[in-house]
């Protein structure tokens, strides 16, 4: 179950979102009565319109109540005899409230990360044999986002094991595959740090039907948070979601996909070769371009492949009219995408130049993988294509004006913006353009086969395109 979380400075407001919250289809919320200025806990709770959990976490939990602790403990106990389904109780002022009706929730908070003993006070926690299991903390890092994981298997009893921040966002999104009883969504301002909203966990991820034998997947890299991934692949999935984790150290690759039971990976910047010594098998391919951005977990065994190379060639030859072959072809950058587009071309017969700002690494590329670095761009390529980053989210092109000429199809890996600085010069001198989405939907495509051993659903991927770019 997703709860939504609801913060509120009247009592009048709190309920007014309780009543909107049970509209949107929420099925519990948690009402967060110390940010409530004017508390009237019979109006709140006499006509409540769905469950709720009800919290007063203090000052010293990272909450807003600053009263004193037992009137604190009080309201709790009275919302459950006034027909709170469940009252919060914070695991450093525990009190076994026999007397009052509502389930327990026993809850860990800790805003500053994650401790070194939160397994210990997971064990602690399940101890006391709560209705609910409940701890939170702030993920700074992968490490920590394992640690939680670890945390969460001490307990035995109905649990929720939050991440906040952006490390933590995989426990929000994946908690159904790790058998949590709930997660926490804003119903609208987020109660906690990194706190998705409800709409976004339930219509995005549809969070609140996965189970264990949903398949998961996810974007790894470093940031992730950007990434279009989830909205690409989780209209397409049934059955399936597509979660973004960020990893910050990829020697924790291996344990991360152990944990969320990962089917696959699509590998982001900056671990495309750093992944692959952490591989047990990597197809040639790869190899040979040096960069995996597709990891398949198969019976604890973990394959790497590269469908960006694929990807740089479908969306090359959906606008080029004729055969690669003998084509010249300029090529911007001598990064794992350089190597990857360089590997597609050569491999369809063109004839390939490369020009980077440290030419070194153009002379590495070409000797690895054909073509012929230059210090000079071309002026009369039938095909240029940037690799770089330059002009991402900034108005800058790496390309000079001369090298752009009406007969030129110019393709742009960059995705963000879609018309880069780039391909605006090369449309003004009349020249065809390739947008870098259509390279990011062909390798998520050719993504699929690997992930699914299918053929992908083309015509959904598209169509799930048309609604991102
Ligand atoms: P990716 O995996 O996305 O290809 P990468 O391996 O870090 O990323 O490679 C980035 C490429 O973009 C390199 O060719 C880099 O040039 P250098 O080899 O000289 O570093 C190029 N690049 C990045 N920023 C650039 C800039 N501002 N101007 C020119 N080239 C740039």
């Amino acid at each position: 179950m997703i709860v939504a979380s609801i913060k509120a400075a009247t009592t009048a407001e709190a309920a007014a979102k309780l009543k909107r919250a049970k509209e949107l289809g929420v099925q519990i919320a948690e009402v967060r009565v110390d940010f409530i200025r004017d508390l009237d806990l019979e109006t709140l709770l006499r006509d409540k319109p769905l469950p709720v959990i009800i919290a007063n976490r203090p000052k010293w939990e990272g909450g807003a109540y600053e009263g004193d602790e037992s009137t604190r403990i009080m309201i709790l106990e009275e919302a459950g005899k006034l027909g709170a389904e469940y009252i919060d109780l914070e695991f450093k002022a525990y009190k076994d409230l026999q007397d009052c009706p509502a389930k327990k929730i026993v809850s860990y908070h800790d805003f500053n990360g994650t401790p070194a003993n939160i397994e210990w006070i997971a064990a602690k926690i399940d101890a006391l044999n709560p209705a609910v299991a409940k701890i939170a903390c702030v993920a700074m890092s992968t490490a920590d986002l394992l640690a939680l994981v670890s945390a969460g298997r001490r307990i035995h009893t109905l649990k929720t094991i939050v991440g906040m921040g952006e490390f933590g966002e995989p426990l929000r999104v994946l908690y159904g595959k790790l058998g949590y009883f709930i997660t926490y969504a804003a119903l609208d301002e987020p109660t906690a740090p990194g706190q998705p909203s409800f709409e976004e966990l339930r219509e995005l991820y549809r969070a609140d039907s996965v189970d264990d034998s949903w398949t998961a997947l996810a974007v790894v890299g470093n940031p992730v948070a950007h990434s279009k991934g989830p909205r690409l692949w989780n209209p397409i999935l049934s059955l399936g979601v597509y979660a973004r984790i960020p990893v910050d150290d990829v020697a924790h690759l291996r344990a991360l996909m152990e944990a969320f039971d990962l089917r696959g990976a699509s590998v982001t910047v900056p671990h495309k070769e750093a992944v692959i010594p952490l591989l047990d098998e990597v197809d040639p391919v790869a190899r040979k371009i040096g960069a995996v951005n597709t990891i398949v977990r198969d019976g604890g065994r973990l394959y790497g492949y590269n469908t960006d190379w694929l990807g740089a060639l479908a969306a090359i030859k959906e606008l080029l009219a004729r055969p690669l072959f003998g084509v010249k072809a300029l090529v911007f950058g001598a990064g794992g995408t350089a190597r990857a587009a360089v590997h597609a071309l050569v491999n369809a017969g063109a004839d390939v130049f490369v020009w980077n700002r440290t030419f070194e690494k153009a002379e590495a590329l070409t000797q690895a993988l054909g073509g012929t670095p230059v210090r000079e761009p071309l002026r009369d390529a039938g095909l240029i294509i940037n690799t770089t980053s330059v002009g991402m989210n900034s108005d800058e092109s790496i390309v000079p004006q001369e090298c752009l000429h009406s007969g030129a199809v110019c393709f742009d890996v960059v995705y963000s913006p879609r018309e880069t600085r780039f391909l605006r010069d090369a449309r003004e001198r009349g020249s065809k353009v390739i947008t870098g989405d259509r390279m990011f939907i062909n390798q998520a495509i050719e993504q699929w086969r690997y992930f699914f051993r299918e053929d992908p659903p083309k015509e959904a991927f598209n169509s799930a395109w048309t609604k991102i770019f």
